[in-house]
């Protein structure tokens, strides 16, 4: 599946860069939300999330929280009516609390986790999650350049899943183009976050039926 980034989409046309990859056949999008605080950017706040829904309702908001404040910011996004939320391993520590929160909520749950930390952490939680977000660059900014590394942690990542008895979707995120989506792919994952790729090289359906031609 391929779940684009709207964040380097055009803001002064979003819903005209959304639509061309809705009809490219896009069923989801990644949405990133930055908060100055665990990433030294800043990018949108819930009301985007509500404005997405009231305007796509048939469309998934995947919300992937970069907030090392989840007090305030989490239950913002949960209320907007985002349908998959991610929240990193690194910025809480009582991950449980927010695991069953979003149980509670109906909320899809999704951890994510930077490149600099060893996958074996979050073990314990991979039973109570839908999704794992393997950050493949250092998360704040879209255009950055896939880290190498991020293949053999895909694997470990494919091989502590499968130990454990799961069958969890892996996504990845962050340099993304139709190359290192196939390095991806290959290393398992199966969701695949594009952002620069698609809404920054011309024709967004030419970018996406690109990646779809190796989504296989
Ligand atoms: C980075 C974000 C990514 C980013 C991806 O912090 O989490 O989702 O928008 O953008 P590209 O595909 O340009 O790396
Ligand atoms: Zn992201």
């Amino acid at each position: 599946m391929i779940a684009p980034s709207i964040l380097n989409a055009d803001n002064m046309h979003l819903s005209r860069d959304i639509k061309a990859a809705i009809e490219s056949g896009i069923t989801r999008f990644h949405i990133d939300i930055m908060d100055g605080h665990f990433v030294p950017n800043l990018s949108y706040g819930p009301e985007l999330v509500k404005d997405f829904k009231r305007s796509f309702p048939l469309t998934e908001a995947e919300i992937h929280l970069m907030s090392n404040n989840l007090d305030t910011t989490l239950p913002l996004f949960v209320e907007a009516g985002c349908d998959i939320l991610e929240f990193h391993y690194e910025a809480t520590d009582k991950p449980e609390y927010w695991l069953k929160y979003l149980k509670d909520q109906n909320v899809r749950r999704g951890m994510a986790i930077n490149p600099s930390t060893p996958v074996e952490e979050i073990k314990p939680f991979l039973k109570d999650l839908d999704q794992v977000l393997l950050m493949t660059v250092k998360p704040g900014f879209g255009g950055q350049k896939f880290e190498e590394k991020s293949v053999e942690r895909l694997v470990e990542l494919k091989n502590l899943i499968k130990s454990e008895g799961l069958n969890l979707p892996i996504e990845v995120d962050g340099g993304i183009n139709h190359e290192t989506f196939k390095l991806a792919r290959n290393a398992g994952a199966t969701i695949l976050v594009a952002g620069s790729y698609i809404f920054k090289n011309g024709s967004i359906e030419d970018q996406v039926m690109k990646l779809k031609k190796e989504d296989k």
